[in-house]
């Protein structure tokens, strides 16, 4: 028997083959494909061989064997279009009537709700938001808001330097975007910094070395201390309702003069003395004060026109009062089953 005989029996066996083969899953469509269409399929065999058969077959046993490779060629095509229409899970495992699986969503920080709800109390009365690096240098940390070089006011706030470079640190508190928003902007300016804080302290229920604060600053002609009050208290009703009391206590920041620091009566309590107010019936929210004229000219304005109030606020303070949550460190562990429980605070 000659060579292209055997050849010629191959390929109706090959041709026999496909016609018979089952193709049911994707894994037989590549079965197929790597028995009949790959490089090493014996179809791949059988064109190397044209060259060697006897001239006067070789043209017939040419178009034979390309015949064949297109027969595969088609049927590979035709098998994968029927496997594509067939709905994909038909056959698999699946079970169609399942229920699908829930998607979970997710919930706001009740830290950022809380610098949102902050926020748009103030925008209702003309104030704008911004923001600023919590990486910061000593001039804006320090030096403009009337901390004097080496003055014991500096340890007021346990700072966290950086060593190769000491003019560098991480700003303690928000009082940083006064400076900024002074040194940009010429009164009327009426704006609130939301922003993250840290400072070097050890890590208590009531105390973290991050934490977030929110800066508030009114500059303008004839701003009083008065202004000041209303502003504020205008604020601890928004947030606390209207049977809210405030009081200011008299109080020191390098950066206002004079200065004092704002509690709002105990709303777990109503004022009447209990755990969380430390039995006084009220609870200290935010430190404040008239602007210190040295900062306005620090910052490139004139104090013999302008005067204006400066506030900041504790947004975990604030948060774990109108929560009613005791430790502050449940803000920063991002416990779901804790963090999932806040919605927008409505005001
Ligand atoms: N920066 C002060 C602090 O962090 C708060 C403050 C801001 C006080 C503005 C007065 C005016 O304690």
């Amino acid at each position: 028997m000659s060579k292209s005989r055997i050849s010629m029996k191959s390929i109706d066996n090959i041709s026999a083959e496909i016609e018979n083969f089952k193709v049911s899953v994707a894994e037989d469509l590549e079965r197929f494909r790597l028995q009949f269409l790959s490089k090493k399929s014996e179809l791949q065999t059988l064109l190397g061989e044209i060259k060697n058969v006897p001239a006067e077959e070789r043209k017939d046993f040419g178009q034979r064997v390309n015949q064949l490779k297109r027969r595969a060629q088609a049927f590979f095509e035709e098998q994968r279009e029927r496997l594509e229409s067939v709905a994909p899970t038909s056959n698999s495992q699946t079970d169609v009537t399942r229920p699908a699986s829930m998607v979970e969503l997710g919930s706001r920080h009740p830290i950022s709700l809380m610098m949102d709800n902050v926020c748009s109390i103030f925008e209702k009365i003309g104030f704008s938001t911004v923001s600023g690096p919590d990486i910061e240098d000593d001039w804006h940390i320090f030096t403009a808001l009337n901390f004097p070089e080496e003055h014991p006011a500096r340890d007021m706030q346990d700072t966290f330097f950086i060593d190769q470079k000491p003019d560098v640190a991480l700003r303690t508190h928000t009082s940083t975007l006064q400076v900024r928003t002074m040194e940009r902007h010429q009164p009327p300016i009426r704006v609130i910094c939301p922003g993250r804080v840290f400072r070097n302290e050890a890590i208590t229920s009531r105390a973290h070395c991050i934490f977030h604060q929110m800066e508030g600053l009114y500059i303008d002609k004839n701003v009083s201390f008065a202004d000041m009050k209303q502003t504020l208290m205008y604020f601890a009703k928004e947030m606390f309702g209207e049977q809210t009391r405030i009081r200011l206590r008299p109080s020191y920041f390098p950066f206002t003069e004079p200065s004092a620091e704002m509690d709002v009566s105990c709303n777990l309590c109503g004022g009447k003395g209990c755990a969380l107010c430390k039995h006084t019936g009220w609870v200290e929210i935010l430190g404040c004060g008239m602007v210190d004229p040295n900062v306005l000219e620090n910052c490139g304005i004139d104090s013999s026109v302008y005067s204006g109030f400066a506030f900041g606020l504790g947004i975990e303070r604030m948060t774990m009062l109108k929560y009613r949550t005791n430790d502050i460190r449940l803000y920063f562990e991002n416990d779901l089953r804790f963090v999932k429980q806040f919605t927008p605070v409505s005001h």
